[in-house]
C-alpha cells in the first residue's frame, strides 16, 4: 500500500489548499472549540451545527427553538445564549440527546472553510489517538492524503494547535505515512513538549488570555491526551460522532 501523505496547514486561511488537494481534513482548535465539540458529543449531544456568525446562530435558533445556542466572543458567552464555549458547560445533564448550534471566534470559522473538503474531522488533545486512527483508516480506503489544519487565533498561528497536530502525527504509524516538513516539525515539537504539555500549553497567548478571564480549569482540561474516543465528523451542516465501523 502506498504511504499516506500527511500535511499541516499553519493557519485557517490555508484550509483552501487542503480542500483543493481533496485531503481528509482534521481541524484543530484545542482552546477551546474542538475540545468543546468532542466533550459535547462524548456526553451524548446528538449533533453540533458550527456557524460563523452570531446572526446565523440566531437564525438557526429561530427555525429550531428546541436547539441549544452556544458559543463565545472574546471567550465569553454572547448575550442571550444558553451556553458559552467552556467544555464544562456541556455536561451530559445539559446536552444529552440535544442538537447544539455553536459559533466561536476562530474554530467554527475554520470548520466552515473546510466544509467543501472530502471529509472533515475534528481533533484535539482529548481524542488524539481516535482521530489519528480514523483519519488514517479513511485516507487509506479513499487513497487520499491527510491535512491537519490549525485554527489558530483570529488568523494567527497557535502553539497548542501545533503541538496537538504533532500529537496526532505521533499516533500515526510511521510505516504508513509520509510527513511533509511542517508535519515533521509538529511531531518534533510535540515530542519535546509532551512531558510538560499542560505547563507548555499554559504559556501560549490564548491560554494566558483564558486564564485572565477565569478559565484556567478549561486550559488544564483541554491539555489532557486521549480522554475520549469520539471523533466529530461533518455530515452536511452538522458535526456528529463518526461511526468508525462504517468507514
Ligand atoms: C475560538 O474558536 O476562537 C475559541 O474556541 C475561543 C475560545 O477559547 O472560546
Amino acid at each position: 500500500m502506498p504511504l499516506t501523505p500527511v500535511n499541516v496547514e499553519f493557519t485557517a486561511k490555508d484550509t483552501a489548499k487542503a480542500v483543493k488537494r481533496r485531503d481528509i481534513i482534521i481541524v484543530i482548535d484545542v482552546l477551546r472549540c474542538s475540545s468543546t465539540m468532542i466533550t459535547a458529543l462524548a456526553n451524548g449531544a446528538k449533533g453540533i451545527i458550527p456557524v460563523e456568525t452570531i446572526k446565523e446562530a440566531w437564525a438557526h435558533r429561530k427555525e429550531h427553538p428546541e436547539f441549544l445556542l452556544a458559543g463565545e466572543r472574546r471567550g465569553l458567552k454572547p448575550k442571550g445564549f444558553d451556553l458559552g464555549n467552556s467544555p464544562f458547560n456541556f455536561s451530559s445533564e445539559t446536552v444529552e440527546g440535544k442538537q447544539i448550534i455553536l459559533t466561536t471566534t476562530s474554530g467554527t470559522k475554520a470548520i466552515s472553510s473546510a466544509k467543501k473538503g472530502r471529509k472533515v474531522l475534528v481533533g484535539a488533545f482529548l481524542n488524539v489517538e481516535a482521530v489519528a486512527d480514523a483519519a488514517l483508516k479513511i485516507a487509506e480506503k479513499e487513497q487520499a492524503g491527510i491535512s491537519i489544519v490549525l485554527s489558530g487565533k483570529m488568523g494567527r498561528f497557535s502553539l497548542e494547535d501545533f503541538l496537538c497536530a504533532g500529537a496526532i502525527i505521533n499516533s500515526l504509524s510511521t510505516k504508513k505515512v509520509e510527513l511533509s516538513d511542517a508535519a515533521l516539525a509538529a511531531l518534533l515539537a510535540f515530542q519535546q513538549a509532551r512531558e510538560y504539555l499542560s505547563a507548555i500549553v499554559q504559556r501560549g497567548s490564548h491560554a494566558r488570555y483564558l486564564e485572565s478571564i477565569g478559565f484556567e480549569e478549561d486550559v488544564r482540561f483541554c491539555s489532557r491526551i486521549n480522554v475520549f474516543q469520539v471523533v466529530p465528523v461533518l455530515e452536511g451542516e452538522t458535526m456528529v460522532p463518526l461511526n468508525i465501523s462504517r468507514v
